[in-house]
């Protein structure tokens, strides 16, 4: 994917000629003649770099610049204020709106081209670092609050190979996978003596812990890399019939690949031990995602994929958990390390 840049500029004589060159050197350039339409582009396409020439008639610089880094979704966004000649003061003022640097007007596109590339390696860097910081969290908080190791790990293997079984492609397996390992980061909101509670909760404390899938997609949010899977990660508590949460969606109406993730999760929590019981067997976990499927809580297509994948004779034993082997001999595998198994 090629990164994103927004000019937003009124007055230059040179936009179009900065736009053309911009897309010459492999970058999506977009343009904003107004705050307003700024501000609704930054909404919709997260950019990568925000070019902002000082000279809006009705607001200034700095002050669009502040409201832009102000919006969750676009706090990691590189703001970049261009002005002919910038005072010290004005350079300060930039930066305390949060703008990453202050340029004066450059004589021409090609002069700018090497700035803008520093800032999109530094953006990049920040972007991969921020992701890594993210899955850290997921992970600390399934060890914290999940009752069996590696679960997100295993869930994320049984969802893709449901998904390779489907046909998605590889962009879309690797999001399938992102979405499991992230799918529960909101449970980081929800305070321990609740999570780790032992009895049933209250009506108070299922409202505080339903938050979580909405809490998640808050924080993934702001990444434009995690954009993809925020509604599998919004989304992985609805239910085929539309009883579940947060927003009550009901079959194809929740996205496919939360459908999928829903039905490995469900089987990797039967077929793994717990406090209370020990793991089931393939065959009964089966059973009762069957049931689940015949009450519509789970998409029943995926249900009877799912089943029959496990019932193939390419099976193999892994860690307890029923693998395919063809799927490693497919030699599709990612190169992700197979974390859990
Ligand atoms: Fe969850």
């Amino acid at each position: 994917m090629n990164p994103v840049i927004l000019l937003v500029d009124v007055l230059s004589a040179e936009r179009e000629s900065w736009k053309t060159f911009l897309k010459s050197q492999k970058y999506d350039v977009l343009t904003a003649d107004s705050a307003e339409s700024a501000w609704l582009l930054c909404q919709r396409e997260q950019p990568d770099l925000v070019l902002l020439h000082d000279h809006l008639p009705q607001v200034r610089g700095p002050e669009l610049c502040r409201r832009l880094k102000q919006d969750p979704l676009n706090q990691v966004t590189t703001v970049v204020l261009i002005c002919p000649e910038p005072t010290p003061s004005e350079s300060l003022e930039a930066r305390e709106a949060g703008a990453a640097d202050f340029w004066g007007t450059p004589s021409s596109p090609v002069e700018g081209l090497g700035h803008i590339e520093s800032l999109l390696r530094l953006k990049s860097y920040i972007d991969e670092q921020a992701k890594s910081v993210i899955l850290s969290l997921a992970i600390s908080v399934e060890a914290k609050h999940s009752r069996t190791d590696g679960h997100s790990h295993r869930l994320a293997e049984y969802a893709m190979q449901l998904g390779e079984s489907l046909g998605l492609s590889e962009d879309d397996l690797q999001e399938l996978r992102l979405g499991c390992l992230l799918h529960d980061i909101g449970k980081v909101a929800v305070p321990d003596d609740i999570l780790l509670k032992p009895g049933r909760l209250n009506p108070e404390e299922i409202k505080i812990v339903r938050q979580h899938p909405v809490t998640g997609e808050k924080i993934c949010a702001p990444l434009k890399c995690l954009r993809p899977i925020l509604p599998v990660i919004r989304h992985h508590h609805e239910r085929m019939d539309g009883s579940g949460y947060p927003d009550g969606l009901s079959g194809e109406e929740i996205p496919l690949k939360a459908r999928i993730l829903q039905v490995a999760d469900v089987y990797d929590a039967l077929t793994s031990d717990r406090p209370y019981r020990e793991a089931l067997s393939s065959e009964e976990a089966l059973e009762i995602l069957r049931q689940e499927a015949r009450c519509r809580w789970l998409d029943a297509s995926l249900v009877w994929k799912f089943s029959g994948l496990c019932q193939s004779a390419d099976y193999v034993q892994v860690r307890g958990h029923s693998m395919l082997a063809s799927y490693y001999a497919s030699g599709s595998q990612s190169s992700q390390p197979r974390g859990g198994l």
